[in-house]
């Protein structure tokens, strides 16, 4: 009799260790998804900024007269300037790598990831309006939920092929002490069978990723719902089919006395 019992045991264990490691498998495949996405992201963008320093540099050396030198130079200053800015904020991802959790600015994050999609926004005739209110610094880990805030901006350009409006609003709950980022899109919006499955893995209805590279791996809103979890804040979606969609997250205010001092829950997989 024991020994059943023991094989019982042995074989729960053996599909604990399995789970386990497919939860692993999935933390490494949403967390390449990421990547692919905000790899794609930021060469679209560095490639548009490179067209107009080629196009204004070209301008410039075709005319001779000071005017129109001294405008193209202009441009290609700001573009350059805007460029450097890319690669700042990718080579801040990719070094800001640690489980920390700090206090951080939601309002210059916003605004940081912002640029990184500017420019492909306009091309699909997105609008973006942000409302960012001075707000509360949260406890959060700063690249993680730029990625949340990616997934979404890119789900939301993704669900308005005919152009649009996408608006963001950053807002502090003084009343559950957290802060509220809302990102609301005026697209194709969910219909309601499919709204409960959206945070599932792999629940995409797209064919496969789009022209840019971007999205139908599923693995978007799953890997949001994770991150936003180990946050101990909230994710919500409301959507009206052929009027848009709007996701709210909220997450905890940094407590000055204790940030730092408590030990928020790992995500699943360590990052290297
Ligand atoms: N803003 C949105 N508007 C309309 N549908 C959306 C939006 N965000 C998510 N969805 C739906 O949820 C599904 C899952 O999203 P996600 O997990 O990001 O995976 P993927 O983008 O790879 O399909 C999408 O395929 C789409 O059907
Ligand atoms: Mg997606």
């Amino acid at each position: 009799m024991t020994t059943i019992s023991d094989s019982a045991i042995a074989q729960e264990s053996a599909s604990c260790d399995r789970i386990a490691a497919l939860e692993q498998q999935l933390a490494r495949s949403q967390r390449l998804a990421a990547l692919g996405e905000l790899l794609s992201t930021t060469t679209h963008e560095f490639n548009n900024v490179l067209m107009t320093i080629l196009n204004y540099a070209s301008q410039g050396l075709r005319h001779k007269d000071a005017a129109t030198r001294d405008k193209a130079l202009d441009k290609i200053f700001t573009a350059a300037k805007r460029a450097s800015k890319i690669t700042s904020t990718i080579l801040a991802v990719a070094r800001n790598r640690s489980n920390n959790f700090e206090s951080t600015n939601l309002k210059q994050l916003v605004a940081d990831t912002l640029v990184l999609l500017e420019r492909e926004l306009s091309k699909y005739r997105i609008a973006v309006e942000a409302h960012l209110a001075e707000v509360p610094e949260v406890l959060a880990m700063g690249n993680q939920i730029q990625q949340v805030l990616l997934n979404l901006l890119i789900n939301s350009r993704q669900a308005m092929l005919s152009g649009g409006r996408l608006i963001i609003r950053l807002e502090h709950d003084d009343k559950a002490d957290m802060v509220d980022l809302v990102v609301r899109d005026t697209g194709c919006g969910i219909p309601a069978d499919k709204l409960p499955h959206i945070f599932e893995p792999f629940f995409t209805t797209k064919s496969g990723p789009d022209e840019t590279g971007m999205g139908g791996t599923g693995l978007g809103l799953a890997s949001c719902r994770q991150i936003i979890e180990a946050h101990r804040g909230r994710i919500r979606v409301e959507s009206t089919v052929g009027k848009g969609t709007q996701f709210t997250i909220k997450l905890p205010v940094a407590k000055k006395e204790i940030a730092g001092a408590i030990a928020p829950p790992i995500l699943t997989e360590p990052r290297s």
